[in-house]
């Protein structure tokens, strides 16, 4: 791999929780450093934040996960800024939200959940492929979470029974298996993919928007990521669930053929423009 300082590497969700604190991370290591928001004045204040406290500059990008035009302007506007790429940190995502909240939709009608944490994160990877195989060796590190739940074919976007954790748990297993399919399309490329989960109940926003206690720091969440994104030892690991940073087994429905098959058949037909 490269040295961090001669990297490219995009961190969605940036201005908040893990992805804030990895740019910070990333930044003063001297990378080249994509961070990516969905609102442009949170942007505007973690650049300022990051330059006063690295003294480094990072380019930001807006767009809402939600909107899946958006997520297509996202890769657009990437490839026409960056002719190389070599990090890709699928981060940004929805929490339980509040307890008894009610089920939310995306601008395209989709379960929000699945929408922002899955089917964003899975549109981008794959529009960004070309430009991470191109510029190899290269990693995707998606964070995902321990907390997952079986999707349900006849009801993949919670129609019923919907509680915020079921639709974060299912959408979190929904990254876990995109994540091992495309470890398997990029085989023999440079490109690494591996999801994580980072750290448990660390203190950031959708946490404290569940209401659940923090049990980890934010630190603890970024050292996991980094150690994915940074070790060389990790070059030629691929197609892995990681906690924290040993190697994990997700849900049993990650390792099912026919039900990741039947997830990438539902996903691409929802990301087609
Ligand atoms: N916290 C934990 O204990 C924990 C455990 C396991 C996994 N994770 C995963 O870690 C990742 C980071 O979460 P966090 O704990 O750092 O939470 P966080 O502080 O709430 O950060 C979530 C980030 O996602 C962004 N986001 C949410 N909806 C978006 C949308 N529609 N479009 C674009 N960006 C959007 C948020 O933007 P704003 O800044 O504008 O709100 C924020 O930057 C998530 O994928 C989460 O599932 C967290």
């Amino acid at each position: 791999m490269r040295p961090i300082d001669e990297q490219t590497v995009l961190v969605t969700g940036a201005t908040s929780g893990l992805g804030q604190h990895l740019v910070q991370r990333l930044a003063a290591a001297g990378a080249t450093v994509v961070a990516h928001g969905r609102d442009i004045q949170r942007l505007h204040r973690t650049r300022e934040q990051i330059r006063a406290a690295t003294g480094h500059e990072v380019d930001i990008i807006q767009a809402d996960l939600a909107d899946l035009a958006q997520v297509h302007r996202l890769a657009d506007e990437v490839l026409d800024r960056y002719p190389q790429l070599h990090a890709l940190v699928n981060n940004a995502g929805v929490g339980f939200g509040a307890p008894g909240a009610a089920r939310e939709v995306s601008v395209d009608g989709i379960e929000l959940r699945f929408a922002v944490n899955h089917l964003a994160s899975y549109l981008l990877a794959r529009r960004l492929a070309d430009r991470l195989v191109a510029s190899a060796p290269s990693r995707i590190v998606q964070v995902a979470s321990a907390g997952q739940l079986a999707l349900d074919p006849d009801d993949p976007f919670t129609e019923h029974g919907y509680d915020g954790v079921t639709a974060y748990r299912r959408s979190k297993l929904a990254q876990v298996m995109a994540s091992f399919d495309l470890a398997a399309d990029l085989v023999g490329t440079g490109v690494s993919v591996n999801a994580v989960h980072p750290a448990t109940f660390m203190d950031t926003a959708m946490v404290r928007e569940a209401g659940q206690a923090p049990v980890s720091t934010v630190e603890e969440g970024v050292d996991v990521v980094w150690w994915l994104l940074t070790d060389p030892d990790l070059d030629r690991v691929s197609g892995y669930y990681f906690h924290g940073s040993k190697e994990a087994q997700p849900d049993p429905q990650a390792d099912d053929p026919a039900a990741r098959a039947w997830l990438r058949r539902l996903s691409d037909s929802l990301i087609t423009r």
